[in-house]
């Protein structure tokens, strides 16, 4: 059975073939026929985290692959909340659908459900671990405008430290040996150890020298609600993108963020040419629609 739980299980063939996926449903989805591949399947979300995107992009994928969908309104509502085991939670869930995408608040939430569970289960982000299906979505989002097998900058910039989606996307990009990885935080909150590789680089502050060569920068948001109360006070304002900044990136680099934004980039870049974050956020529906038809062996 395959299941999504980290970047590790993926090499490029892999990554490749899930991208290619990728474009076939965008395809459907252009399109506007009406797809049911998926007909007769049943997607169930977990979460035990707040999301709008993860949650709502996988739901929309299964609908429009023509399967359905079941849900916890709030896990408070579930029987997590009367102490119930993310292992029996996956195992009662894994009776009733064909499938879950799950989002859980600690590290290896992921992999106890995939343990135990008779269905494959979705990582939709596992505490400060990982988050591989936002990782699909950005290469997919990058694959768009560049090559991964030629030379690329990536700049992952803000909170690194707890960030599961620069864990996940930093572990996919070593497929792709022409990629360099710099990562731009202050050290309180900079990249983990075991996820820096020799020949990445760490910057401290975000100088003009990394927006003018980056090709793609990808920013992250100080997550409050994972680090100390005093850390986040001093990092809070650390690196603010505003019209200004953004503009001494070169025409084609991309500015990406996984949202939720809070102050980290002005509104007012939205409408410059390198801001992509809105479009990252939408081809969410085509690499999770991907996702589960790789999952469950769906044929497109
Ligand atoms: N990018 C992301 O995981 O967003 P949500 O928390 O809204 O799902």
């Amino acid at each position: 059975m395959k299941h999504v739980i980290s970047a590790d299980q993926f090499n490029k063939d892999d990554i490749l073939e899930i991208l290619n996926l990728a474009k076939k449903m965008d395809e459907i989805l252009a399109s506007k026929k009406v797809c049911k591949i998926a007909e007769g399947k049943i997607l169930a979300t977990f979460f035990y985290e707040p999301s709008t995107r993860t949650r709502l992009s996988f739901e929309t994928a299964m609908q429009r692959l023509g399967g359905s969908v079941i849900s916890t309104s709030n896990v408070n509502f579930s029987s997590v909340k009367k102490g119930e085991t993310i292992e029996d939670s996956a195992k009662v869930l894994s009776g009733y659908a064909d499938v879950i995408a799950l989002r859980s608040p600690e590290i290896g939430y992921a992999a106890r459900a995939a343990k135990v569970s008779a269905v494959p289960i979705l990582n939709g982000g596992d505490g400060a671990g990982e988050h591989p299906t936002q990782s699909f979505l950005d290469l997919y989002t990058i694959s768009k405008y560049f090559d991964l097998e030629k030379p690329l900058t990536v700049s992952m910039v803000g909170e690194l430290i707890c960030g599961r989606t620069v864990h996940s996307l930093s572990k996919m990009l070593r497929n792709f040996p022409n990629v360099k990885i710099n990562f731009v935080a202050p050290e309180e909150i900079q990249i983990p150890a075991k996820y820096f590789h020799e020949g990445d680089k760490k910057f401290y502050e975000l100088t003009d020298e990394i927006l003018e060569t980056s090709d793609v920068i990808y920013d992250t948001r100080i997550q409050k609600e994972r680090i100390a109360p005093e850390v986040y006070e001093k990092h809070k304002n650390a690196f603010h993108f505003d019209v200004a900044k953004v503009s001494k990136m070169k025409p084609n680099a991309m500015l990406m963020h996984p949202l939720p934004r809070v102050t980290e980039i002005s509104p007012e870049v939205d409408d410059l040419p390198q801001a992509r974050y809105f479009e990252q956020a939408r081809n969410g529906v085509p690499t999770r629609m991907a996702l589960i038809a790789y999952v469950l062996g769906l044929e497109v």
